[in-house]
């Protein structure tokens, strides 16, 4: 597709790249002559990836709750590239899952907690404020925050998800205010139910289905490109028509 031609040459930063979506977009933008850092904190899978996907493709083991973390991803992608076009910060999910530990707010322990809030939402601000300086000295650069559907609803069991990717929402504005005069723009894209585990064909949606990791990537790296220029600061909903079904 023409605007993927957009890519060519440029630099991404993605998180949670060793699988489902950011290992998916990964894989889209070394295809279309991107050079990727791949950042995750599964060494090995990362690793075995970022081989896979050849020389512009660089792994770099990261802990996004990790502010040095982040800072060493922004300066591999100097070190490598000279520069960082595209940050994208996949890395995050719902805490109880992730932490195997499903029983009411209430009783959740507090690091549960903060895994929630420190994955789904200090990651991507960390990744932010660690790579954004260089957008500002190009004087370009977009950053796509990953929010969901559950930050329009909410779950009793993990709701530091859905407030976190609630927060999202608000921050791609502020970083759009204070990215504007330098021609960096953020924005949202909040999925529904996407094929990266079996179990996510289980959630309700309008269109009976839900969506492929390849059709949520399309549609970021469209409105990451300039065809989507016109996107600042907003939240775009890409859920099979999932809210649609809800009072
Ligand atoms: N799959 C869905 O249905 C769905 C729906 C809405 C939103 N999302 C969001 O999309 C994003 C990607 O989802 P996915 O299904 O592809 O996830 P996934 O579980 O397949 O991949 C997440 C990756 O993040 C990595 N990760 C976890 N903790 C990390 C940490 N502390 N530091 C660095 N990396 C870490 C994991 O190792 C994994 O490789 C997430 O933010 C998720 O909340 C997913």
């Amino acid at each position: 597709m023409d605007y993927m031609k957009s890519f060519r040459g440029k630099t991404a930063v993605i998180t949670g790249a060793a699988s489902g979506m950011g290992l998916c977009c990964s894989q889209t933008l070394v295809k279309a002559g991107a050079k990727v850092i791949m950042c995750d904190v599964n060494a090995k899978a990362l690793k075995a990836a970022a081989k896979e996907l050849g020389p512009n493709a660089f792994a770099c083991v990261t802990d996004v709750r990790v502010y040095k973390d982040a800072e060493k991803a922004a300066k591999l992608a100097l070190r490598k590239t000279g520069r960082i076009d595209v940050l994208i910060p996949f890395a995050g999910g719902f805490e109880p899952r992730m932490c195997n530990s499903f029983k009411p707010f209430y009783e959740q322990p507090v690091e549960v907690i903060d895994w929630g809030v420190q994955v789904n939402l200090m990651g991507p601000v960390y990744f932010t404020r660690a790579c954004m300086p260089q957008m500002v000295r190009q004087k370009s650069g977009v950053v796509c925050c990953i929010g969901s559907i559950d930050g329009f609803e909410s779950n009793g069991d993990g709701p530091m998800y859905g407030t976190s990717k609630s927060g999202l929402f608000n921050f791609v504005k502020g970083i759009s205010l204070a990215g504007a005069e330098h021609n960096v723009r953020a924005f949202c894209v909040a999925p529904g139910p996407v094929m990266t585990r079996p179990g996510m064909a289980a959630m309700k949606t309008l269109k009976g289905r839900a969506a492929e990791p390849q059709e949520l990537v399309d549609f970021i790296l469209y409105l990451c490109s300039e065809a989507g220029a016109c996107c600042v600061g907003s939240t775009h909903l890409f859920d099979c028509g999932r809210i649609a079904l809800k009072p």
